[in-house]
């Protein structure tokens, strides 16, 4: 989560509760709350909106990312899967400007060199990234912790602060309804499932309209029907965000994948459809044979 959002939900909770009472199950971890900082498109006139090329970084003398190159397609709905340490969290600490690499490229579409910029920069980029464990404020109603993301959102003039215009109400109410929550309101966030919490954690990032979203594990701990949804919001996504998602989960990614980009040791091993990288032998040896 992001300093000013941290802050902005600490003051919100110090008018009704003691601080320890607010932190998250995360505590203070950090989350990519995307904001657009400079008016403007990113430049995706040559098919990407993403690009990176032979990043290396490493350490203590191991290679968690080592040549990694790929790229998306604005829109695209990207699936990353690969074992356990092949580097899938670490490419998003990279990309989000939370880990910085040896060497390397990584762009932002055609014109915007990430490496260029700090983590804050980046979320008001248009990059969002969503963690692993749900970072909600739990003592804040599902109403609130999504205001609270529009509220840090910089595009937003402080004279708006006091009152959501019809809008941003309109967005919220269309958010609402695209993470299954609209029914829930009202409702305390502490209060919701583990399901619903990763849910209104995707709408808090979603608020401020991001470009790019990077999901690491999102349906982790999931039921198989809070799962199900999960795949659905994605498909929602795709086209108006470009999605890039981490996942263990096969049945997940059978049901949302196009492009399958398979990482291990630190690079691509193989890239296709699921199908075609699960019959590649390199991959059954590495991955999903153990
Ligand atoms: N800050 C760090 N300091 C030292 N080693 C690190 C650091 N970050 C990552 N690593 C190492 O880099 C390797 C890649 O880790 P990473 O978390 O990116 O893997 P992953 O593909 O996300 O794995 P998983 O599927 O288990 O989440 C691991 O061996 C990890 O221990
Ligand atoms: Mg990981």
């Amino acid at each position: 989560m992001t300093p000013d959002l941290m802050e902005e939900g600490a003051r919100r909770l110090s008018r009704t509760m003691a601080p320890e009472q607010g932190k998250t199950e995360s505590g203070g971890r950090e989350a990519g709350f995307s904001r657009i900082a400079v008016p403007g498109e990113v430049d995706v006139t040559h098919g990407r909106i993403l690009y990176l090329e032979d990043v290396h970084r490493s350490f203590d003398g191991f290679k968690a990312i080592n040549g990694l190159s790929l790229d998306i397609a604005p829109g695209e709905l990207r699936c990353i899967i690969g074992p356990n340490g092949a580097g899938k969290t670490t490419m998003m600490d990279i990309i989000t400007g939370k880990t910085r690499p040896d060497k390397g490229t990584v762009f932002f579409g055609s014109t915007i060199d990430l490496l260029r910029h700090n983590e804050p920069e980046i979320a008001q980029l248009g990059i969002g990234r969503k963690f692993q464990k749900p970072t909600v404020f739990e003592q804040l109603t599902v109403f609130e912790n999504l205001e609270l993301a529009l509220k840090t959102d910089k595009r937003v003039k402080p004279s708006m602060l006091h009152r959501l215009d019809s809008a941003q109400s309109d967005r919220l109410a269309e958010i609402l309804h695209t993470i299954h929550l609209a029914d829930s309101v009202r409702r305390m966030s502490g209060n919701l499932s583990h399901g619903q919490k990763q849910w209104l954690e995707i709408g808090m990032l979603l608020m401020q309209d991001p470009k790019l979203l990077l999901l690491d594990e999102p349906v982790a701990g999931m039921t198989d029907e809070e799962t199900a949804r999960t795949a659905e919001l994605f498909l929602t996504l795709k086209g108006k965000h470009s999605l890039m998602v981490v996942e263990h989960d096969m049945s997940f990614i059978r049901t949302i994948s196009e492009i399958v980009t398979v990482l291990c040791d630190g690079a691509v091993l193989a890239q296709g459809t699921l199908d075609e990288v699960q019959a590649d032998e390199r991959v059954i040896e590495v991955y999903l044979g153990r």
